[in-house]
């Protein structure tokens, strides 16, 4: 079966986040992480079916729909979880959320590798923890952590690490020695783990197996909060569906009363298409996968030769979020440059950068929208 990514469907108008921010304009949304691809036709028909019945009481998940996660995590990563250890949750923001207040007091540290994923700092802070970030270290065209840095950041009072596997926005894939290091780490510094791998069904490159940080070893499982879910890899994030897993009972239970009262149930619909993801959808995931290679590729080309000013640093190893280095062009804004040429990118000062240096581009849209919004940033860069 083929798999259609080309053909553009129309979010002007509709409930999209990313289309509305440029309603009216003529500007191209490459900002937040959503695709402007349809989800995959099984989950379409498995949502209709849900309509069709007609009722949408509340709702708890089904034994197949927790058999399909369980299956896909053994199938894909050989990570053997037992269905008891899933506590359902209605977003993975929530998650990061969860696990600050259930695991540090107010006043606490939690530690993460910046730049990163927004919520990772701002999640802490939400409950009067402390985010603390340790800078990313680059050197011989890849992110390295500088291991020194991450030893001299911790205090009596850091109690979390939050880490990105894969990492968001620097697109890197975690490697076994290297969470094997950060688990030695965690451990002695009595640290809980919590580890964010919604990316992680969106390993492009076949060389890089995704490593659940929990698999290291059962002494880290048993202090590890894993976080995923359905949404990014099967365009499904509007439906709000996503788990923790939590292999310690005593945490688990910990977690769950953390949720009590504040966090709402996971809707009809979201279980609904959570349980064709894992289950019915690999054949449209491989070709999600070869499409966003190329469109990688193609990208990384035009940035190399008609991009002056503009680097990727490393390779996107992973995810459709490319991290571009922007300070050669020497813009006070970036963002409002690239803007005034017709392009909406997000900014790297959101994520830990220093301002004006970094950009994301959501490469998750149709070769022809990737292609034009090039083209403008060509134009763009010109006139800096
Ligand atoms: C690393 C990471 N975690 C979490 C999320 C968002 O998760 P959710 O929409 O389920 O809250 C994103 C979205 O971009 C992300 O990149």
């Amino acid at each position: 079966m083929t798999f259609d990514f080309d053909t553009p469907v129309n979010r002007a108008g509709t409930d999209s986040q990313k289309w509305q921010k440029y309603a009216g304009r003529d500007v191209l949304p490459l900002w937040v992480a959503d695709m402007d691809f349809k989800s995959p036709p099984a989950i379409i028909d498995a949502l209709r079916a849900r309509v069709e019945h007609g009722i949408f009481g509340y709702a708890r998940p089904v034994k197949s729909a927790t058999e399909s996660v369980v299956a896909a995590l053994e199938s894909r990563y050989g990570w053997k979880i037992d269905p008891t250890w899933l506590v359902w949750l209605p977003g993975l923001v929530v998650g990061l959320n969860v696990t600050a207040q259930a695991f540090a007091d107010p006043g606490d540290e939690v530690l993460s590798l910046a730049p990163v994923y927004p919520p990772f700092m701002s999640a802490p802070r939400n409950s009067g923890r402390v985010s603390v970030t340790v800078p990313w270290a680059h050197s011989g065209g890849a992110w390295t952590i500088d291991w020194d840095v991450l030893e001299r950041a911790v205090t009596p009072k850091t109690k979390l690490f939050f880490l990105c596997n894969p990492h968001n926005p620097l697109a890197r894939v975690w490697r076994r020695d290297e969470l094997a290091r950060l688990a030695e780490f965690c451990l002695r510094h009595n640290l809980i783990l919590c580890s964010d791998e919604i990316h992680c069904d969106l390993v492009l490159d076949p060389a890089l197996p995704h490593v659940p940080t929990a698999l290291l070893s059962p002494e880290l499982a048993a202090r590890t909060v894993t976080l995923m879910a359905p949404s990014k890899t099967y365009n499904v994030p509007g439906l709000g569906t996503s788990l923790a897993i939590i292999p310690d009972a005593m945490r688990r239970a910990r977690f769950v009363r953390a949720t009590a009262g504040i966090v709402a149930e996971v809707n009809n619909f979201g279980y609904v298409a959570c349980e064709s993801a894992y289950r019915d959808c690999e054949p449209w995931r491989q070709a999600l996968l070869a499409c966003l290679r190329d469109h990688r590729d193609f990208l990384v080309d035009v940035v190399a030769r008609e991009l002056p000013g503009v680097r990727v640093e490393a390779p996107i190893e992973a995810t459709y979020l490319a991290w571009l280095d922007v300070a050669a062009l020497g813009l006070a804004d970036p963002i409002a440059h690239f803007e005034k040429h017709g392009v909406g990118l997000s900014d790297g000062a959101f994520f830990g950068a220093k301002r004006g240096t970094h950009v994301r581009l959501n490469f998750g849209c149709t070769r022809a929208t990737l292609t034009e919004a090039l083209r403008r940033m060509k134009a763009a860069v010109a006139v800096k």
